[in-house]
């Protein structure tokens, strides 16, 4: 059994309008995203902006109310607020936000934010709270005069240590980073994500990796889920999603991960503006007459792309992938 299984999992917000501010029609967030994610691995949900990561991020830590379908966590649903209760899932499950300004109170001190978790979930003594606040402190490389400064005495890379400190505090199963070092330079993310690493080695936590650059992601997971208008358009391993992919979107995103190796520049923008081609050209072979994606078909036992069955096969014998 996986540690978390999402079925089927819908998030619409209504669309009001007129003098009666009726409802006339729904944003489709998350439109029937299902993947599972097992203990202990990083797994990455990847689009871009406003494809519906983190609003399915917010779903999976119980802090959106969910249209339909199911997250099975222990065999329960926690879309239900009462199963939620029962399994302590709060304590299990925790969420590193992608604004880390806006996530930590200005007016609380780093001790009192990072301490906040423990008061809610262990009723430690004044002294061993302290002891455990420091802990985590030096767990993602920051120094004990942290404790009684505020958020904006920090720079974005040390608030984004401060929201992993928070998110690891009670030793969860499962955390939802969304876009953890998006905002961050190039050194300061490779910091930021070798802590992450290194707490996942420590303590055995699961990550749910939620960013919009596929280049990022290939050093943090072994499974990946590509994102696009609310639906999932691809699924595989690292080796699916990076050596053969199928999806246009995938291709699309693949392209865009910057090139750093000088030389290679000009190869790599002429790949870039030839994926656009086909993206532009071939809209109709990978989306329905709607422009939504297809329902996802398994064409390796690790590898789903959402194609037609006969187009899905075609393309991925091409990339010399057989269906097992
Ligand atoms: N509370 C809300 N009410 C109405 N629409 C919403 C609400 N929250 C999100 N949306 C819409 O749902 C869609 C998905 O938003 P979401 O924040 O999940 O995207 P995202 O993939 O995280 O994007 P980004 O990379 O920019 O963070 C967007 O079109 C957004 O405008
Ligand atoms: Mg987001």
């Amino acid at each position: 059994m996986s540690l978390i299984e999402i079925k089927d999992l819908k998030v619409h917000y209504p669309i009001r309008s007129g003098f009666w501010n009726r409802i006339t029609d729904s944003v489709r967030a998350v439109d029937g995203v299902s993947f599972n994610i097992e203990a202990g691995e990083t797994y990455g949900l990847v689009g871009e902006s406003g494809s519906g990561k983190s609003t399915t991020g917010k779903s999976v830590v119980g802090l959106e109310k969910v249209t339909s379908g199911s997250i099975m966590y222990k065999g329960l649903d926690i879309t239900k607020a009462e199963n939620r209760r029962k399994l302590d899932y709060n304590h299990d499950v925790q969420m590193i936000f992608q604004d880390s300004l806006s996530s930590l109170n200005p007016r609380k001190r780093i001790e009192d934010i990072i301490a906040e978790p423990l008061r809610n979930f262990e009723h430690l003594s004044k002294d061993d709270e302290k002891l455990r606040v420091l802990q985590l402190l030096n767990i993602v490389g920051l120094d004990a005069d942290a404790l009684y400064k505020y958020p904006h005495q920090f720079s974005g890379g040390q608030r984004q240590r401060i929201g992993v400190a928070r998110a690891v505090a009670t030793n969860p199963k499962l955390i939802i980073a969304d876009e953890p070092v998006s905002a961050l330079d190039l050194s300061v993310q490779a910091q930021v994500l070798n802590f992450m690493k290194k707490i996942q080695r420590e303590f055995g936590i699961s990550y749910l990796f939620i960013s919009h650059d596929l280049g990022v992601v290939r050093h943090m997971c072994n499974n990946i889920a590509i994102m696009n208008r609310g639906r999932l358009v691809e699924i595989g391993t690292r080796d699916d999603i990076y050596n053969h992919p199928l999806h246009i979107y995938t291709k699309r995103l693949l392209a865009a991960i910057p090139e750093t190796d000088v030389n290679s520049r000009e190869a790599h923008r002429a790949s870039r503006l030839a994926v656009e081609q086909v993206y532009q050209d071939q809209q109709s072979k990978y989306y329905d007459e709607n422009g939504a994606a297809y329902p996802l078909v398994q064409v390796t036992p690790t590898h789903a792309v959402a194609l037609p069955q006969t187009i899905a096969q075609q393309l991925a014998s091409q990339e010399g992938e057989v269906q097992a």
